[in-house]
């Protein structure tokens, strides 16, 4: 019988869990005090731990340090009261094989027991994640949010922040991925190197050459020293290439040999220079589309891909736009030396019922601008910009969902194709289309969620089953 101990300081809270764990057949012990708990871990060795990070005496990780010096291979599942972005990256970090926030999701809670206890069957045990005792936990972290979605990245940030593997970053323009790129620098063991960013898209081709690889003296007129590129100088630390899609093939190329190598020349040197350089890199071009047109290198893009983060667009992200209004409120109150109390249940409203074309950056400009404007201490509808817009934005939305204008498109898009069909599917032309019709609608869904069924799910409005159900029919999500 698989053991199952429980550590939680308000003995009962996660009585709905333990009831469903017996259910299943587990032998569950619960704890409230952290050290009976860990000498009951030391004597009986369990399979699992579930234990929450706010203890009597352990603070944040420690409870996970203690658990994994006694045995590294134990996963541990973290529980917190609240969800924070700091506790979930050093959760991940520290090795944590999951995170929760309560109130507690028990079926999703459940999943992630049972996958973690198959996984670290004995001959798997190699694979559980090593001690990291020693490491820092990251400062100057202003990532703000607490939606699932988000702790799903921050989860990511802590599991990929201590290896030296590329990531790349992709999510629309305003959504934070600068931010998250910082994330990973400061929460790995890089932290105290530097972090050094170019933008792809905002220098030109021969420029951004000689700012990433540096030049000798004499490479062209002009060049009167050597000058180091910026991957050199971030060796030790990380270099962030942001908007990744412009780059030119040529120099993906070379990007790619650095991936692979760590070497490069410099413009007009033949010494091969070496540089311990992490490469995190963003984009808000679809590098699909980008591969599709020849403009971006398919090996690049799956060398990146490895670790690959997606940041859902604002406006997914449900309350987070309230939590990440009162903090740039805050952000504001002090940079324009003002005292904003805060703003009008109606003015709340505005912005979470927004779309948010422009993401994070756009609810922090007009923040900003509400703060700049306002008289009276409480944010009012009016003192936002986008209360002119959405003015706007409304009437077109009654324009966007005129009766059948999504049937006009479609029709053009199948007229020119419904000759072949009517010919090739004669008598079944009805449910040829339709089915391929979902089976593309599917594929965009899942492509635009980084293939993340349960996101993909809510996106369409169907339920897990039914989506997990069409893909097998499909014959997996290759297939779409
Ligand atoms: N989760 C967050 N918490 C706090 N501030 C955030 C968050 N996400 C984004 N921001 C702020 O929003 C602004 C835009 O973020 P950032 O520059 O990282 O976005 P980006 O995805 O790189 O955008 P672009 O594609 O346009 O370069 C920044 O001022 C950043 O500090
Ligand atoms: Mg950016």
């Amino acid at each position: 019988m698989k053991q199952i101990t429980i550590i939680d300081r308000q003995r009962g809270s996660m009585e709905k869990l333990e009831n469903q764990l017996r259910g299943r057949g587990y032998e569950v012990r619960s704890f409230r005090d952290e050290d009976v708990a860990l000498k009951e871990i030391i004597e009986c060795s369990p399979d699992l731990v579930i234990s929450e990070l706010a203890l009597r005496q352990m603070k944040g990780p420690e409870i996970l340090r203690e658990i994994k010096k006694i045995d590294s291979r134990i996963p541990v599942i973290i529980i917190t009261e609240h969800s924070n972005t700091q506790d979930a990256i050093d959760s991940m970090r520290e090795g944590a094989y999951d995170y929760f926030a309560k109130p507690l999701d028990t079926e999703k809670t459940l999943q992630a027991i049972e996958k973690a206890l198959d996984l670290f069957r004995d001959e798997d045990a190699e694979t559980a994640a090593p001690l990291r005792a020693d490491l820092q936990a990251g400062q100057g972290n202003s990532l703000c949010g607490r939606s699932p979605e988000m702790l799903e990245i921050y989860k990511r940030v802590g599991q990929v922040a201590a290896s030296n593997a590329a990531v790349l970053i992709q999510g629309q323009s305003g959504t934070g991925k600068e931010l998250i790129a910082h994330a990973i620098h400061e929460n790995s063991e890089r932290s105290k190197g530097p972090f050094l960013a170019v933008n792809c898209a905002a220098i030109p081709e021969t420029l951004l050459e000689s700012e990433l690889f540096g030049y000798e003296r004499g490479a062209f007129t002009g060049a009167t020293t050597r000058k180091l590129g910026k991957f050199e100088a971030a060796s030790g630390g990380t270099m962030f290439l942001d908007e990744i899609g412009d780059m030119s093939l040529s120099i993906q190329a070379k990007v790619l040999r650095v991936l692979q190598d760590k070497a490069f020349e410099r413009l007009g040197g033949r010494e091969t220079v070496r540089a311990d350089t992490r490469i995190v890199a963003a984009t808000n071009k679809s590098l699909v589309d980008c591969m599709k047109a020849g403009t971006f290198r398919v090996d690049l893009f799956y060398r990146l891909k490895v670790v690959s983060i997606f940041l859902p667009p604002l406006r997914e992200r449900g309350d987070d736009i309230l939590l990440l209004a009162d903090y740039f409120v805050n952000k504001y109150n002090y940079q324009l030396v003002k005292k904003v109390r805060g703003m009008s249940a109606k003015a709340a409203e505005m912005l979470r019922d927004y779309d948010w074309p422009g993401n994070v950056r756009e609810l922090e400009n007009n923040i900003q601008t509400a703060i700049l404007l306002n008289r009276t201490g409480t944010l009012s509808c009016e003192d936002f910009p986008l209360h002119m817009e959405r003015q706007e934005h409304k009437s077109r939305q009654v324009e966007d969902a005129a009766p059948g204008e999504l049937a006009a498109s479609f029709r053009q898009i199948l007229e020119p194709v419904f000759g072949t069909l009517a010919v090739d599917f004669r008598g079944a032309v009805y449910d040829r289309a339709v089915q391929d019709f979902e089976r593309a609608l599917l594929g965009l869904a899942l492509e635009r969620v980084g293939g993340n069924q349960v996101k993909a799910s809510k996106l369409l409005g169907i339920s897990r089953n039914t989506l997990r159900n069409r893909i097998e029919r499909f014959g997996g999500m290759e297939n779409l």
